[in-house]
């Protein structure tokens, strides 16, 4: 059996996932992080109700990507699977995601989480494997209000980590984000623009592995609905869960045509400096 794993899959997207590979890819079986492991444990239960066959195939594992002895105890646990022969890790999905909090504490999960997941599990992960960043279309959209420079930096195919973690810790001193070339928004989107180049530089750091980012889409979920104001879910055109599922699996299961991309939701190629909206003609350039 190979397995998957999934950070922040207790609720939301995350869940969809574990469900989806659950039921289309058989020959594969999930480990289900969540922060809280009671949590981890009442969504397995969900799915168990659903069909209690699935039992074999989905585990928790208590995993909070903000924390390096979480994310390396987890590590280790698999690890002597691994070497015991009893698991094959196959992909790692890196979903767990913060919208309110500071620019730190924001930066800290969305972005600074994925590289403590990345570090600790992608040795593990056989050649070929996927890893997929779940970053969102606030990405693009935060990059398109940055002067021409710090756009190139968001788009930069030489990007390093040390370049990334010292612009990231010059942020989290910041008020406000109208400075260092950038044209203000929140920390939310910053965090999924530095998650979205942070993926070109682990792409190069992984050749091995298939490295990918996406957004779900705009999924009714407790964190899509931070962002609603006085709408309803209707109104602002939120998808379910099961639809934030598809870029996902798609970057999981199939070939994209790259390594070190971001998708939309239609599992289309998108640009990572502006947004293109899903089901209009794919992005080409570099
Ligand atoms: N919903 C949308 O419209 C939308 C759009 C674009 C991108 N996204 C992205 O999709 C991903 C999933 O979000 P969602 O919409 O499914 O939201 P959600 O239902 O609120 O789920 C967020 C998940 O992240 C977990 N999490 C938060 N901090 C964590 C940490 N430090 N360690 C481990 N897990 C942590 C949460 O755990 P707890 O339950 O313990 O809080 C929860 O399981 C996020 O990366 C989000 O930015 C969502």
């Amino acid at each position: 059996m190979k397995f998957i794993v999934i950070t922040g899959a207790n609720k939301g997207i995350g869940l969809a996932v574990v469900e989806a590979i659950l039921r289309e890819q058989t020959q594969y079986a999930v480990i289900l992080g969540s922060r809280d492991r009671g949590r981890g444990e009442a969504a397995r239960n969900e799915l168990l109700a659903i069909d209690p066959a699935w039992s074999d195939r989905v585990e928790v594992f208590e995993l909070d990507v903000s924390s390096d002895r979480s994310v390396s105890l987890a590590a280790e646990r698999i690890a002597e699977r691994r070497e015991g022969d009893s698991l094959r890790l196959a992909g790692l999905v890196n979903n767990a995601g913060a919208i309110n909090g500071s620019i730190a504490e924001v930066l800290e999960v969305n972005a600074y989480g994925i590289r403590r997941m990345c570090r600790a599990f992608a040795p593990l992960i056989e050649e070929g494997g996927r890893i997929v960043n779940v970053t969102s279309a606030s990405g693009p959209n935060f990059v398109a209000r940055c002067d021409a420079d710090r756009q190139a930096f968001f788009t930069d195919e030489t990007m390093t980590w040390e370049r990334l973690d010292a612009f990231m810790q010059q942020c989290t001193g910041l008020r406000s984000l109208d400075t260092l070339g950038m044209g203000g928004g929140a920390a939310y989107g910053l965090s999924k623009a530095c998650a979205n180049v942070l993926t070109i530089h682990l792409a190069k750091q992984y050749p091995d592995l298939v490295v990918n980012a996406c957004t779900p889409g705009y999924i009714d979920t407790d964190l899509g609905r931070e962002t609603l104001g006085s709408r309803t879910p209707e109104e602002a055109g939120m998808k379910a869960p099961a639809d934030g599922a598809r870029a996902i699996m798609k970057l999981l299961f199939e070939t994209p045509r790259g390594v070190g991309h971001y998708y939309g939701s239609d599992g289309l190629r998108s640009p990572m400096d502006h947004y293109r909206a899903p089901g209009s003609p794919e992005f080409t350039g570099t």
